[in-house]
């Protein structure tokens, strides 16, 4: 299995490019299933999330082509894929294939709406906390489909295509906003999402379906509308910049000091983070080609977060503050919102020497002068490179193992900080 091996104390220094959003190329795939027609994904990251959608996909029939890198295209430039769903030969996603990625449950709308039928394998539980998919189900059925569920699986049908309804989510949730909205397109007549989730992949894929040739109003903000049509036909969309490996890396260059630019990342998408990273101690200026972040002589001072659904500050980056403010000086207190079990972090930073006491959902940090390097464990992707950024600032070697985790979710992140001066390295086997 591949391990990271980090040596900490240096500063970052250069320029870090930023790759699409895995959590908008997930759901933009999935919405290739609306579609008889190609739709053209591009800036698609190249991670191990993004690959298995692609067997997901293939199973049901559909056709993805990925095109190669042009002349002129950037080194890291995502890739482009051609998804067409012209014949959907097989309306079941298998065990096999949603128990190892928790979004490909998501296929149950396009092809209920598109098919008026499927039968998806609950995805099950999860390192991060139990995540039910009761609220999906609630959405699909106000649509008019009738589930059951059979040894494991959702059997959904509507024998008469699925119709415009008002649904109301009780809580936030990205899964049931981005599930309710891809039924809706093709649903007869209007849908009305209330307390959706107004998460920038949302609007991302809002804005590739009305491509596609949906109408929907209203993507962004807790009431979507819309307009269900006919058919949906092929179209062209560029995957927005990832948010969560934008704060990710802004908050490892507040960590070792330095000065970095992020280059293609769009401050809108996660001014909550900026705001804790200033309140930090971290300078942080919008350019025209992104974020610039530095953080030179001055110590980190403590904050207090707390996750919240978007605009608040993402769970997706509720790990990485952590060994950040496990330097810094004084106490922070970090509450965990979303999620009942996303601490898994916390007994492996304490292996560098991390002051962290845990009670319930509140996490406090007593900040230290020096971390020291430690063999550790990744537990779930955004725990895991909480880890590097600790090892990146730590004195010593960082031995960071199971990271297949991280290959879920970060694209060349060892070359990408290592461009700018850390000393990272995979070692394989
Ligand atoms: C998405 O998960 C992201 N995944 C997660 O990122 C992210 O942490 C999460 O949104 C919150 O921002 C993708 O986009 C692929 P939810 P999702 O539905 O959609 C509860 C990462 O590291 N809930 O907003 O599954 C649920 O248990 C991943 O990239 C129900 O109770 O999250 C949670 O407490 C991890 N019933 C809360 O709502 C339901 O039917 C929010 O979940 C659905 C959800």
């Amino acid at each position: 299995m591949d391990r990271i091996r980090i040596v900490g104390g240096s500063k970052l220094n250069g320029t870090i490019p930023i790759s699409g959003a895995k959590n908008a190329a997930l759901p933009l795939m999935i919405a290739g299933l609306l579609s008889e027609e190609t739709l053209i994904l591009d800036n698609v990251p190249r991670l191990a999330d993004v690959a298995q959608p692609q067997r997901i996909l293939g199973n049901h029939g559909v056709d993805i082509m990925s095109a190669g890198k042009r002349p002129g295209d950037h080194e890291y430039q995502g890739q482009t894929l051609h998804i067409s769903a012209k014949n959907i030969i097989d309306t079941t996603a298998p065990y096999e294939l949603v128990s190892k990625m928790r979004a490909s449950f998501w296929v149950i709308a396009p092809l209920l709406a598109r098919m008026q039928e499927a039968k998806v394998s609950l995805p099950g539980g999860c390192a991060i906390g139990t995540r039910p998919v009761d609220l999906l189900i609630m959405a699909l059925e106000k649509l008019g489909a009738e589930l059951t569920i059979d040894g494991g699986y959702v059997i959904a049908k509507a024998p008469g295509g699925l119709k415009g309804a008002e649904i109301d989510f009780p809580k936030v949730t990205v899964s049931g906003t981005h599930v309710a909205l891809m039924a809706a397109t093709l649903a007869k007549g209007t849908t009305i999402i209330n307390n959706a989730a107004c998460e920038p992949e949302i609007v991302d894929v809002a804005d590739c379906l009305n491509k596609m040739g949906a109408r929907v109003t209203g993507a962004g903000t807790p009431r979507i509308v819309i307009e269900g049509v006919a058919k949906l036909h092929g179209a062209r969309h560029t995957v927005l910049p990832d948010r969560i490996e934008t704060g990710t890396y802004a908050m490892a260059v507040a960590m070792t000091g330095g000065d970095v630019q992020l280059s293609g990342a769009r401050p809108e998408l996660l001014q909550s983070a900026l705001d804790v990273l200033t309140q930090a101690g971290a300078t942080i200026t919008v350019n025209n080609d992104g974020i610039r972040v530095s953080r030179n002589g001055a110590g980190l001072s403590p904050v207090n977060v707390s996750t919240a659904p978007f605009p608040g500050f993402p769970t997706d980056l509720q790990a990485q503050p952590m060994a950040l403010m496990s330097c810094a000086k004084g106490s922070s207190h970090i509450t965990e919102t979303i999620f009942e079990n996303r601490f898994m972090h916390v007994q492996e930073l304490a292996r560098f020497g991390a002051r962290i006491h845990l009670d319930g959902e509140t996490a406090t940090i007593d900040g230290i002068a020096k971390l020291r390097g430690a063999p550790v464990m990744a537990t779930d992707l955004r725990a895991s490179v909480s880890l590097v950024i600790a090892g990146l600032a730590a004195e010593g070697e960082t031995m960071v193992n199971r990271i297949y985790h991280l290959d879920r979710g970060f694209e060349r992140l060892e070359e990408k900080l290592s461009a700018c001066g850390a000393t990272i390295e995979r070692i394989s086997g």
